[in-house]
């Protein structure tokens, strides 16, 4: 009874102990006797067709069953008109195998189905491809004048930014571009497809969003009600899985054509063959008044995308709502070229948005003689400035002077090279982030069983986030119960509808829904206690009770009580479902999380070799339920942020039309000596208007703001400010 409720406390994941035993277990992971394995042929060209295809060095060795093409594969329902799944971008989704057309390199072109995995990969390198090669560019620096207006819906421009920007006093207009980079979790994509003697198909994806996979099965497969995804456990996605990856249709055509359980992975090299972070590059241009206030903000992006979509993100609406100034100006473009279409990566176009925007107010601060952070606060907005509505909660200023405090900001010096250690410059760099705080549509179901347990369950997913652990802390906390008692269910298509788990709003979202559930199984409860004739809880309304110690007790007199477990005992098995949606208060409010990231940098002034020694992040998130979880993604997201500055890149050569550096060697990575230690901290904000639990989300802020604080302490340090993505030491030489 007097057990500290769970919302809030830093608790150990509840799945810990099963992932580090090897018990949860991946799309990959799960078997069936006999069953067969299919490896994917990637195309080697850009753009063209496929004259021939001679598969019949494959399909001559013993154990290969089946290589499908788009000449042999089942015919497609839902290929004529190619489906849209939750996360596609505008245009025309890619269908695997549909005809002879070549689109980009890496393009799946075949699927080797055989009794091993091993097999299928051999059989696979026999196979001969006689292409027509077309011409190709893949290279945005040579399409910019082809790029055309992205299908976003940017804030109208406000006042005018052109003519400000000539009569300010302090004025830059910097360009800065930013690298394409690929997601790779530790887990690769895996389909695995049981086909059921009925002709149904239980299918274990790695996704973040089961119902998304069973959707776009079913109508692209004509397949309606024959279709369960499972994906209990996910290892890391980061956007990578909030779309169908081609594996999927390919891993159900082979088990349509052959009516066999099949599985697809992809190997590691075509983990670089779908969505992406996009390359671009940004124009900005600030105007500001002699003491660092803005008076002029443009801010323009071009990035890449594919032939057949239009990928779209947030890039440049941030310049219009982070900082107040009258005069704004945003543009967004895209140019197409003959690769796959980006996809969304941990906090989309905000990471590269940002990085600029954050990059360019360094430069003013330097320009006008304004301490960085200074000019931060000088330029501080209560409103955001493309709504002018005032934000629900914006603990922002407290990120500053807390975050600032920690990291020692007053130790910095203004002029760049005035602080070193030996052969060592040493640089200090700050930088603002911003997220939205979303919520989507999600229901969730809460049960409480004759035995006495809280099973809750919904269909979103769990990357490694944490979702088991906050949304059982959720329904623990609500119920009055402890953990142990309490078990959350995710990644099944047949639990309540959920929404893809991604934008970091799968807690306030699925744990609103939660809430709302456990909320109308305490009614459920109440009545089941108000039947017995004697009952002391007769006539009483549920503000007039509580659940405390797995019980449920009068408010009013906390010594009349009734154990849950004896109510359902006598009652039996009692659940409740109950669906969230964003309410209309929402409206009038502007809802954000915020973050202040504090780098220092030590940079070899002989070798140019940069190391980031220290990292303090501040985030305003709204209530965190979980402080640890959430403390893991906000660190996952500043190791990112280090990457992005100044490793991660994957490099096209454009005479191929191909990512020559497609694997964890050559594409680098921050590892753990590339990693200080950080200090990672929540400022809490009390926020009644964003959701029930006033949480903000904590997936994407980690990283956002980060690449630019790393940016602007190497300029702190070397006086050299380089304005492309990854800052690798040869741009400092
Ligand atoms: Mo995040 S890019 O919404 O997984």
């Amino acid at each position: 009874m007097n057990s500290p409720r769970p919302l809030g406390q830093p608790l150990d994941r509840v799945d810990g102990p099963l992932k580090v035993t090897g018990q949860a277990r991946y799309a990959a992971e799960f078997h069936q006797p006999g069953m067969l394995y299919g490896s994917v042929i990637s195309s080697t060209i850009a753009r063209g067709r496929v004259r021939t295809l001679d598969t019949h060095p494959a399909e001559s060795l013993p154990g290969v069953r089946l290589v499908l093409t788009h000449l042999n594969r089942p015919p497609i329902a839902g290929y004529d008109e190619p489906y849209e799944d939750a996360d596609a971008a505008d245009g025309s989704p890619f269908r695997p195998l549909y005809n002879d057309r070549v689109l980009y390199s890496g393009q799946p072109l075949a699927l080797v189905v055989a009794d091993s995995e091993e097999l299928a990969r051999y059989a696979g390198s026999l196979i001969r491809i006689d292409y027509e090669q077309g011409e190709h560019q893949t290279d945005l620096s040579l399409v910019l004048a082809e790029a055309h207006e992205a299908p976003a819906e940017l804030p109208p421009a406000r006042g005018d930014a052109e003519s400000a920007l000539r009569n300010a006093p302090v004025r830059l207009e910097p360009q800065y571009e930013t690298a394409a980079e690929h997601h790779n979790p530790m887990e690769m994509h895996a389909s695995t497809v049981f086909y059921q003697v009925d002709g149904s198909l239980v299918v274990h994806d790695k996704t973040q969003g089961v119902q998304n996979c069973q959707r776009y099965l079913e109508e692209v497969f004509d397949l309606k009600g024959q279709v369960r995804v499972l994906s209990p456990y996910v290892g890391g996605a980061f956007g990578s899985g909030l779309r169908p990856q081609y594996q999927l249709p390919l891993a159900v055509m082979a088990a349509l054509k052959l009516k066999h359980s099949v599985r697809v992975v992809l190997s590691r090299q075509q983990m670089f063959t779908f969505g992406y972070r996009p390359r671009t590059l940004q124009r900005l241009a600030l105007g500001a008044s002699a003491e660092g206030r803005l008076e002029a903000i443009t801010h323009h992006a071009i990035g890449q995308t594919s032939r057949f979509e239009d990928f779209t993100e947030h890039e440049v609406e941030w310049s219009g709502m982070l900082y107040r100034c009258d005069n704004v100006q945003l543009g967004y473009r895209l140019a197409p070229l003959d690769v796959y279409t980006p996809l969304d990566m941990r906090a989309p176009g905000a990471t590269i948005g940002v990085y600029a925007l954050e990059c360019a107010m360094d430069e003013l601060a330097h320009a006008a003689g304004v301490d960085p952070l200074e000019l931060r606060l000088r330029n501080y907005s209560d409103l955001n400035g493309n709504t002018g509505k005032p934000y629900s909660s914006k603990a922002l200023r407290e990120c500053y002077a807390q975050g600032a405090a920690r990291f020692g900001w007053t130790d910095r010096a203004a002029a760049p090279r005035s602080l070193r250690d030996g052969q060592e410059l040493i640089g200090m760099g700050m930088a603002t982030g911003v997220w939205e705080a979303m919520v989507m549509p999600a229901s969730a179901k809460a049960c409480l069983e004759e035995n006495g347990r809280l099973v809750v369950s919904s269909a979103t997913a769990d990357m490694g986030t944490g979702t088991y652990t906050v949304m059982t802390q959720i329904a623990a906390d609500a119920m009055g119960l402890p953990m142990e008692q309490v078990e959350f269910r995710l990644g099944d298509s047949n639990l309540s509808q959920a929404p893809l788990s991604g934008g970091s709003a799968t807690v306030s979202s699925v744990g609103s829904a939660v809430l709302k559930a456990c909320e109308l199984l305490q009614q459920r409860i109440l009545d089941a206690a108000q039947q017995s004739p004697a009952s002391p809880f007769t006539g009483l309304g549920l503000e007039q009770v509580g659940f405390d110690g797995g019980e449920l007790f009068v408010r009013s007199n906390p010594q009349t009580r009734a154990s849950l477990g004896q109510v359902v005992q006598v009652a039996g098995h009692l659940e409740a479902e109950a669906s969230f949606e964003a309410g209309e208060a929402r409206d009038d409010w502007s809802t954000s999380t915020h973050s202040a990231v504090f780098v220092e940098v030590r940079v070899d002034e002989a070798l140019g070799t940069i190391r980031v020694s220290r990292v303090v992040s501040a985030v305003a998130a709204g209530k965190v339920v979980n402080p640890k979880t959430a403390a893991n993604q906000i660190m996952g997201g500043v190791v990112w942020g280090i990457g992005q500055a100044l490793h991660e890149e994957t490099l096209i050569d454009h005479n191929l039309g191909r990512y020559m550096n497609h694997n964890l060697s050559e594409y680098h990575i921050p590892v753990n000596a590339d990693i200080p230690d950080m200090e990672v901290f929540f400022v809490e904000e009390q926020d009644d208007v964003v959701n029930p639990l006033g949480s903000k989300g904590v997936g994407e802020i980690g990283i956002v703001g980060v690449a630019a604080a790393v940016a602007n302490a190497i300029f702190n340090a070397t006086g050299t400010r380089v304005r492309d993505l990854p800052i690798t030491l040869d741009k400092l030489l």
